[in-house]
């Protein structure tokens, strides 16, 4: 049981605070996806946590202990990074062994548990190669398999995948999906800019931004409910669509005013001190449907339409108001529409987003 509790943490690069006052509780077992844009601090968190980077101010515990003055080697974690950080002059069989030769173990037990680890990750045909004879994707999994071979209670990883090329990266994305329910002891807690690998592999993510948390959740809730447009944007591919409007219609059968032509009916039961007050109306791609008829709809304009084959995604401009608004729509199959043409589109009844100017979530008496 290797639960991770984080609390008040701080930390500054001279003068620039890049982890703000975090407080954070990893579940023991748990595979949590910290994820967030380039620069947001995850790696900086993770290194705190591995014992790599220092704390200016709080507290980290694993497994009930406290941490922060504890070296690396003793917090019973693993870490993989995105460089993979192998000893080149060694073959795959001793950059494994490394740390149980250091642990004092015996050779038929480190023999043991690297031939076990290498056949979990299917390199067993590897152990004699130095790293410079494997691909990128084999490397990793070395790199994995090191991580492994010590049975740390918490593994660590930073982008691992992001060195490798796009048919790999979703080929190691699942055996590592395989690897969190082969060793189902394991707190694993995995550092991504990529929401879509958050999405994929997580039971709970994390989203970050600024050195703050923006929301935790199951990657259904922060798909079907995000807190506020930061993660509205960040989370869904392509991004949701976010509109400006104003409330012209307040309570049950609430309205939001596009344009002076454009009306929507909302599904959020809206205050009347609301009344006439700007939101953003958020909007995901597949949750908007071609219709027949103008009313209760957005007018649009065909800019582009990419076909894929199983599903089109169709670029337009709203048609009326001063401001041009684009929109992205994602249309099942091959639909009949192309470049130039004026077309309605309606939201899927209940699958809006309101956001408050300041873009919090609008939460909605009950309906
Ligand atoms: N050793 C360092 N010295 C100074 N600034 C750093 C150092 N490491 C990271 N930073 C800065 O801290 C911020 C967060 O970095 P990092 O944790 O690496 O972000 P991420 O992993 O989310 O891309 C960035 O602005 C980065 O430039
Ligand atoms: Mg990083």
């Amino acid at each position: 049981m290797a639960e991770i509790e984080i609390n008040h943490l701080n930390k500054f690069f001279g003068r620039s605070q890049v982890i703000r006052d975090m407080s954070l509780t990893i579940e023991s077992r748990s595979f949590t996806v910290i994820v967030g844009p380039s620069g947001c601090g995850k790696s900086t968190l993770l290194r705190m946590v591995a014992g790599l980077e220092k704390i200016d101010s709080g507290q980290i515990k694993i497994a009930g202990n406290v941490v922060n003055n504890l070296p690396p080697k003793d917090r019973g974690i693993a870490m993989v990074f995105q460089s993979y950080a192998l000893y080149p002059h060694m073959t795959v069989f001793n950059n494994m062994a490394f740390g149980l030769k250091l642990e004092k173990k015996t050779k038929s037990e480190i023999k043991t548990r690297v031939n076990d680890v290498a056949r979990i990750l299917q390199i067993e045909d590897l152990l004699n190669r130095k790293p410079k004879q494997l691909s990128g994707g084999q490397r990793q999994r070395v790199a994995i398999g090191r991580a492994i071979t010590r049975n740390p209670k918490v593994f660590l990883f930073d982008e691992p995948l992001s060195n490798l090329d796009a048919a790999l990266r979703v080929a190691t994305r699942i055996e590592i999906a395989k690897l969190h329910d082969s060793i189902p002891d394991a707190t694993m807690v995995y550092v991504t800019h990529d929401q879509v690998e958050a999405m994929t592999l997580a039971t709970k993510i994390v989203v970050l931004s600024e050195g703050q948390i923006e929301q935790i959740g199951s990657p259904l809730e922060l798909y079907e409910r995000p807190n506020n447009l930061f993660v509205a944007k960040f989370i869904g591919s392509p991004a949701m669509n976010i509109i400006p409007v104003s409330i012209s219609k307040t309570g049950k059968d609430s309205e939001a005013k596009v344009t002076e032509e454009i009306r929507l009916a909302l599904n959020y039961n809206i205050q009347n001190k609301d009344m006439n007050k700007k939101f953003n109306l958020g909007v995901r791609p597949e949750n908007l449907v071609l219709a027949k008829k103008p009313d209760n709809s957005i007018r649009a304009k065909i800019s582009l339409v990419e076909s894929l084959g199983e599903y089109a995604l169709v670029y337009a401009q709203i048609v009326g108001g001063h401001l041009s608004q684009n929109i992205l729509v994602k249309i099942p199959g091959n639909p009949l529409i192309e470049k130039g043409q004026e077309v309605f589109f309606q939201l899927e009844k209940g699958k809006e987003h309101l956001f408050t100017e300041e873009g919090t979530r609008y939460i909605s008496a009950n309906k």
